[in-house]
């Protein structure tokens, strides 16, 4: 009787435990306890000279709210993600993702993070998913098509720690499964949002994901041009500065090659 009970239990189906349903929406109240929470996983995530001060994110999302479509000017998004019924807990934030739309450019992914506790569970693919849509109905708004979205990534310098290598293979492999191409043939030399002011730009390799133009379409003179277009939208740099010369130097033949 005993033995047979222990069998029962042996050859019982195993019930795996219930992954929480993953809730993903747009922030437009920068003080809410949520959106301060992203500001946070921002500030813990990504290195100071990689990123612009949190209080600038802030403010665009003020200004979102009074927002229409605008032909000109960033379409811009702060988008979180919580498990679901935890949409009020800021120490259940799962990760968030900022970007924009630019009309008559395409789309830019400035940011994204995924909690320690909440990696490796589809949360920061989710995102990317996401963003992708909700650019696609900025484009849509205006009636615009979304030829590719673009997002800059750093890589780690050779003798990184591995803890650093480990985020890359992470980022790679997440950019990869978004349908991310790697523009290969260009370091996009970035500002430095560092305090030092004598502070090097920072190399970004570039990543692009096309939409509704076809991949075989990027030929190495349309991504210069997306490159050159990235300088000069985003951060303001014509060609003939150093930063801008310094990343398409003469004979430079960018071309999409996979990420992996
Ligand atoms: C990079 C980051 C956003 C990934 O988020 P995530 O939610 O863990 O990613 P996902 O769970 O959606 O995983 C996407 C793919 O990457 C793989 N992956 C995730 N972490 C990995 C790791 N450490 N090593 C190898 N592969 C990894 C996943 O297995 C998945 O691949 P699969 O579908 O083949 O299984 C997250 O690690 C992070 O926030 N890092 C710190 C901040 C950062 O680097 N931001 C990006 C700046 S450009």
């Amino acid at each position: 009787m005993q033995l047979q009970q222990v069998s029962a239990l042996q050859f019982a189906p195993v019930k795996a435990p219930a992954v929480p349903k993953l809730v993903v929406w747009e922030a437009f109240d920068p003080d809410d306890p949520m959106t301060k929470a992203a500001g946070e996983l921002y500030e813990e995530t990504l290195p100071a000279d990689e990123r612009i001060p949190w209080a600038w994110i802030e403010r665009s999302i003020r200004e979102r709210v009074k927002s229409k479509p605008r032909t000109n000017g960033w379409h811009k998004h702060l988008l979180l993600a919580a498990p679901e019924n935890r949409q009020d807990d800021p120490g259940a934030l799962a990760g968030y993702v900022y970007g924009a739309f630019l009309p008559g450019y395409g789309g830019y992914l400035c940011y994204v993070g995924v909690a320690e506790s909440a990696r490796r569970l589809g949360v920061g693919r989710r995102l990317f998913d996401h963003f992708f849509k909700v650019l696609k109905v900025d484009a849509g708004e205006l009636g615009e098509p979304l030829p590719f979205v673009i997002w800059e990534s750093h890589r780690p310098e050779p003798d990184a720690p591995d803890a650093e290598w480990e985020v890359w293979a992470a980022r790679k492999r997440l950019f990869d499964r978004v349908g991310g191409a790697w523009i290969d043939g260009v370091n996009f030399l970035s500002p430095n949002f560092s305090d030092d002011p004598d502070a090097a730009p920072v190399p970004l390799q570039l990543f692009l994901k096309p939409v509704d133009t076809p991949e075989t379409a990027f030929t190495a003179e349309r991504l210069r041009e997306v490159v050159g277009g990235l300088h000069q939208r985003v951060y303001r740099n014509a060609p003939g500065t150093a930063l801008y010369d310094g990343t398409l130097p003469p004979g430079c033949e960018p071309r999409l090659r996979p990420v992996e």
